[in-house]
């Protein structure tokens, strides 16, 4: 079966054995079944680069449904199932004015690979409103549950990526949100200029959400349109001396302040510098609108846009002296 429709890049690679997965009833007994198979677990497909046909059996986790698990007159705890897709996720809270997530909209995924990576945009991040969620141990079949700290959250990180990779399949994710006095995060500097161009003054969610639906919009490809897993690579953390360094021959670099010894510098202005912004080669490049995201532009392989990931990691490499890491899993 080819896993063309399931990943985000569009990559045409078969699979030997799939399975669909529509409830943890399911889930639990392919386990067993399976136990000496080997298994890939796909969820939203959109963080992963493909470059081989995959020899195991595909477990997709498509479990649905949204339920309220406890809420008074200011809180709610939501618990969503893994194969929720995130952004329709997203509007289901804006319709019932619950807030919490806004900033979060459009970005591609699933539920439940929303936490492995910590998902994040425009000043937060899935962290925020995370309470919990519950995993299969997949060696036991057993459920467990995962509260905010045991996730061990950072930037694009947590423990699901790190020690526990391979080892849990999550089923649902509990997050908390607001149901009045929403905590607004407007501090990006697009969102602002966003809501001030529209001439909103006093915004609400709803606002909030569309303006950046906009910003998304403007930069980053659609996947059912261009085949991409958004930002490839991860914004790199450098010291503050590194920083001060690399200044003095790039007085112009934007950065944020992480600590007093860490800056973050945009891997996507390193690319742009190191001239790969927009680049195509034959069906793949770089998009033209935001150099942090690799395109397949239409029946591309995953080792060509692999090899050209390389590339670019070389070259910044080369040119910054900074270790550029891939966001995205290479498969
Ligand atoms: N920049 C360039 N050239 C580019 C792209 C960016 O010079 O081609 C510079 C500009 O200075 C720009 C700055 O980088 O002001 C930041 O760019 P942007 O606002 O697009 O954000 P980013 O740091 O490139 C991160 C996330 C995105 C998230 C945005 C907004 C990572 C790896 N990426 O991108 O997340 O949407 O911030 O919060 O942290 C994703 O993870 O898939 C993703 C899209």
């Amino acid at each position: 079966i080819s896993l063309k429709p399931y990943n985000t890049f569009g990559i045409d690679v078969n699979a030997k054995s799939y399975c669909n997965i529509s409830s943890i009833d399911e889930l639990i007994l392919c386990l067993e079944k399976y136990k000496e198979e080997k298994l890939f677990i796909l969820g939203g497909g959109s963080n992963m680069l493909l470059t081989k046909d995959i020899e195991a059996l595909v477990l997709h986790i498509n479990l649905k449904g949204i339920s309220i698990v406890e809420e008074n007159e200011n809180w709610v705890t939501v618990k969503a199932m893994a194969g929720e897709n995130w952004h329709e996720f997203v509007l289901w809270t804006l319709e019932q004015n619950y807030g919490g997530v806004e900033n979060l909209s459009l970005i591609p995924g699933n539920i439940g690979t929303a936490p492995i990576q910590n998902i994040g945009a425009y000043g937060v991040e899935l962290k925020d409103a995370f309470v919990s969620c519950e995993a299969i141990d997949i060696k036991n079949q057993k459920l467990k549950t995962f509260t905010n700290e045991e996730c061990k959250f950072d930037y694009r990180e947590s423990i699901f990526k790190q020690q526990l990779k391979g080892k849990y399949i999550i089923t649902s994710v509990n997050l908390k949100l607001s149901k009045k006095n929403h905590k607004l995060h407007l501090d990006y500097g697009a969102i602002h200029d966003q809501l001030h161009s529209s001439g909103i003054t006093d915004p609400t969610i709803h606002n909030v959400s569309d303006a950046v639906i906009n910003i998304r919009q403007s930069k980053l490809p659609d996947p059912k349109e261009i085949g991409n897993s958004g930002s490839f690579f991860k914004n790199p953390v450098i010291s503050t001396e590194d920083f001060n360094e690399l200044k003095l021959n790039f007085p112009e670099v934007p950065s944020y302040k992480v600590s007093d010894t860490e800056v973050k510098i945009p891997a996507g202005w390193l690319i742009e510098k190191a001239g790969f912004k927009g680049k195509r080669f034959n069906n793949y490049g770089v998009h033209q609108k935001q150099a942090l995201v690799l395109v397949n532009y239409g029946d591309a392989k995953g080792g060509d846009i692999h090899k050209l990931a390389l590339l670019i990691k070389a070259t910044v490499k080369r040119i910054f002296k900074i270790n550029i890491h891939t966001e995205v899993n290479i498969i």
